[in-house]
């Protein structure tokens, strides 16, 4: 469906941010594994969640689902089978288009006594999945997958596993959870050491649930664990206020408070970066829930001038430099996009869908392997541009909208389901719109 959005005359309000999509996945998975019974609130109701919640039930996990309190996600209530009880799906295992999902139980299933075949979406099966397989592999794993070992469908056929040490090729925390995941069945330890920082949430999670598992810088280390089930009540997922940050900052007449933000330092590039575009974000009332720090955010109209965005950065902001392309575009200056191949290959190539849209609202730029180059000025036109089926391509291209003197059409514009299903009607509550 294509949607269209342009420019209210201001955004004003608070909204409640939905449930952080990581933390969501996260806390069903190891109380899925956990010994004990355990109640998480706040779940994020994208569809990616649930699509891991629907793989747990397959294998025997008892998980219900009920409604949050008003203006709250899900409640799901699960009961653990324990680190060795799932039990052999009779079906193929869909993950449809999340990635978390799909990475994430290459190292959950892998070494089980059991065979388990998992897939995902038209987007899934185009992501590379050899950077999880040949490690599993080299930890004993018995994996076969399309195309040589490196896409989905992945089968996995059993084998023991044994730790490993292993220097990831990227900062990824889909890959550092994987393996860290299969490290909890494995004898003796397994080092994974990351190149740069990135997101911490599996470490943090797995600690408060009992886990063997140790952070020393850059390296992480685990071995053969229990796990106790416990609560999570999930906090606001940062990478869903980004959009309204930088709808807020770029909008002339802003003032917008949002609550209850996940604001855990590995997820907060976004912050640095827009502050060194001159924008003020107020963190208001901090404090820490579920072992993940959390605050209120209050963001207001700046005036916005180009950075240079590269390092170890990136992978702290991976999922918002879509937006931060919109925050460019309104720009005074030159926004420098480097080190940020990884973008290729999410839920689609970003920087190409990023250049689409760009082209087609005569904003000048120029795309590079790694990265792209914004040239700002304020001047979004008016176009219809295609979101590719992604998730945060459709968002950024509202926000594009909701800043711009040009009114943007949204192709796909149903993909915000995938993170943030209640994404029109915050904009709609932000822009003074009465439903
Ligand atoms: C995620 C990690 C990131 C991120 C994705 C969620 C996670 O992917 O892009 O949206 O929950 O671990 P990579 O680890 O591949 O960078």
């Amino acid at each position: 469906m294509t949607r269209e959005v342009s420019r209210p005359q201001r955004l004003r309000g608070t909204i409640e941010i939905p449930g952080d999509k990581s933390i969501s996945h996260r806390a069903v998975m190891f109380n899925a594994l956990a010994n004990g019974s355990a109640t998480v609130t706040n779940l994020s109701g994208g569809a990616d969640c649930t699509s891991t919640i629907s793989i747990f039930r397959a294998m025997g996990v008892e998980i219900e689902r009920s409604p949050g309190a008003a203006g709250r996600g899900d409640t799901v209530h699960i009961t653990g089978v324990g680190m060795h009880g799932l039990i052999e799906p009779n079906e193929i295992l869909d993950a449809g288009n999340s990635g978390t999902t799909t990475r994430l139980m290459s190292g959950l299933l892998a070494g089980r006594p059991i065979m388990t075949i998992i897939t995902g979406d038209d987007s899934i099966r185009s992501r590379p999945m050899g950077r999880v397989i040949k490690p599993l592999r080299s930890m004993g794993a018995e994996i076969s997958a399309r195309n040589d070992g490196e896409l989905a469908p992945i089968v996995f056929h059993g084998g023991d596993l044994h730790g490993i040490e292993y220097d990831m090729p990227v900062a990824s925390a889909q890959l550092k959870s994987c393996l860290l995941l299969a490290g909890l069945r494995a004898t003796g330890n397994t080092v994974i050491k990351q190149p740069d920082v990135s997101r911490d949430h599996t470490e943090r999670m797995l600690e408060g649930m009992g886990a063997n598992i140790e952070v020393n810088g850059l390296s992480v280390t685990t071995s053969a664990s229990e796990l106790t089930a416990a609560d999570v009540e999930v906090p606001g997922d940062v990478s869903s206020a980004a959009f309204w940050i930088v709808a807020a900052a770029a909008h002339p007449d802003a003032d917008i408070t949002l609550s209850n933000v996940g604001v855990n330092p590995t997820r907060t590039g976004i912050f640095e970066v827009l502050r060194a575009m001159g924008v003020d974000i107020e963190l208001i009332n901090q404090r820490d829930v579920a072992g993940e720090p959390v605050a209120d955010l209050r963001v207001r109209s700046s005036q916005l001038k180009g950075v240079d965005i590269d390092g170890d950065v990136v992978p702290l902001m991976i999922d918002e430099i879509p937006v931060i392309a919109v925050a460019a575009a309104m720009a005074e200056g030159t926004t420098r996009i480097t080190d940020a191949a990884e973008l290729r290959v999410k839920e689609s190539d970003r920087i190409s869908a990023t250049v689409a849209w760009l082209k087609s609202a005569g904003v000048e730029h120029e795309e590079a392997e790694e990265g792209l180059t914004i040239h700002g000025g304020g001047r979004i036109q008016s176009a219809v541009a295609d979101s590719f089926d992604d998730h945060r391509i459709a968002m950024s291209l509202a926000i594009a909208g909701l800043v711009s003197e040009g009114t943007i059409g949204i192709e796909r514009s149903e993909s915000v389901d995938i993170s943030y299903p209640t994404f029109w009607r915050d904009l709609d509550t932000l822009s003074g719109v009465v439903a």
